[in-house]
């Protein structure tokens, strides 16, 4: 028996767990849909079945009533009732920024490094940043092969990535959760600014990325931007690598990679597009060229669907993992 909770079910992630799960369609004995007190009794068809949400509270996982957890309500959600089901026998996958940076939390893209949760004894696994998911997927190929030494990204943001409040900022030209008027801006600030100047997006790619890559010292730079587009992230990547490379031997290692498609022709203007990549699973990179200065040095270009493969897409795959790891 394998009883699955999904918290945040009403949510732009939290729909796309279940769209996901419904696609995937795991050994799973029964799901259960959380979300606030506002949306109890909201009706949701799932796997041809309808669903009525339940309010989460503090008794939501007594008597280990769940074996799983998916969780896309927030960090302070996150803290509270993840820690609850954790004590209660059950495992979390979390998509919040609560739990990515605890050392004794494992970090992960199931791609690069599903290994870290069998290392591990935490019930509670934390799923990367979206913008880091789909970095991560190329990087760990050119890692492999030519060895990283350092990564500078920036970031083209959709609004999405904020949530439904983001979504009704954009097409209300609102300020709820974006801090200026989006249309027709570039907006150079993710989440709140550090001392440091750094905002918070941009902290979580650089320590999210050395974390997953376990390259504490890998030199990782970010600028992340949010842009007036409703769905999927694009992100300028360039990298620099202890070993040199052709370029074409680049192309073919990401070309041969699962989960990346590499659009580029240049000639017939082929290049990763946020309308293409939406409602797929895949991370498209195209624009790679060589640095005409810095020896060892790449750019490219690279977008995927934030809610898909940033999200509910790679959280499904853990859980996947882990369901066959236990039932082989
Ligand atoms: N959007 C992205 O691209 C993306 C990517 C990666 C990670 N994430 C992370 O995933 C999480 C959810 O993001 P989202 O974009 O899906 O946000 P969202 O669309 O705003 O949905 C939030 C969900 O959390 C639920 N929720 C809020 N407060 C709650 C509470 N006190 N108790 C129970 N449920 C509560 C909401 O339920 P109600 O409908 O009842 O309010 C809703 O289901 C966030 O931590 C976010 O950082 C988002």
């Amino acid at each position: 028996m394998i009883n699955v909770a999904i918290v945040g079910a009403t949510g732009l992630v939290g729909k796309m767990f279940l769209k996901v799960l419904e696609e995937k369609e795991l050994p799973i004995t029964s799901y259960t849909l959380l979300a606030s007190k506002k949306s109890v009794g909201k009706k949701v068809i799932f796997m041809g079945k309808e669903y009525e949400v339940e309010e989460l509270n503090e008794h939501s996982f007594d008597n280990n009533r769940f074996n799983y957890a998916l969780f896309s309500a927030g960090k302070e959600v996150a803290l509270k009732y993840g820690t609850i089901a954790a004590r209660n026998g059950c495992t979390v996958i979390d998509n919040s920024s609560c739990f990515r940076m605890d050392k004794s939390v494992p970090l992960v893209v199931p791609q690069v490094n599903i290994n870290d949760v069998y290392d591990s004894s935490s019930k509670i696994i934390a799923n990367p940043n979206c913008s880091t998911i789909q970095a991560i997927l190329p990087l760990k190929k050119i890692d492999e092969k030519y060895h990283l030494t350092r990564v500078i990204y920036s970031t083209y943001q959709a609004v999405s990535g904020a949530g439904k409040k983001g979504i009704d900022d954009f097409e209300n030209n609102t300020t709820t959760t974006i801090p200026y008027k989006i249309q027709n801006n570039c907006i150079p600030q993710i989440g709140d600014f550090e001392d440091n100047g750094y905002s918070q997006e941009e902290l979580k790619m650089i320590n999210e990325t050395r974390k997953i890559l376990h390259k504490n010292n890998l030199f990782v730079n970010a600028t992340c931007v949010r842009v007036p587009v409703l769905n999927s992230h694009a992100e300028s990547i360039t990298v620099e690598t202890e070993c040199d490379f052709k370029i074409e031997d680049i192309k073919t290692l990401l070309n041969n990679s699962d989960n990346i498609i590499v659009q580029d022709d240049t000639t017939r203007q082929i290049y990763p597009l946020n309308t293409l990549a939406t409602g797929t699973d895949e991370v498209y990179v195209g624009r790679i060229r060589k640095d005409l200065h810095v020896p060892n040095t790449l750019s490219f270009w690279c977008v995927s669907d934030n809610i898909r493969r940033g999200a509910a897409t790679n959280a499904v795959e853990i859980l996947e993992e882990i369901i066959k790891k236990e039932t082989n």
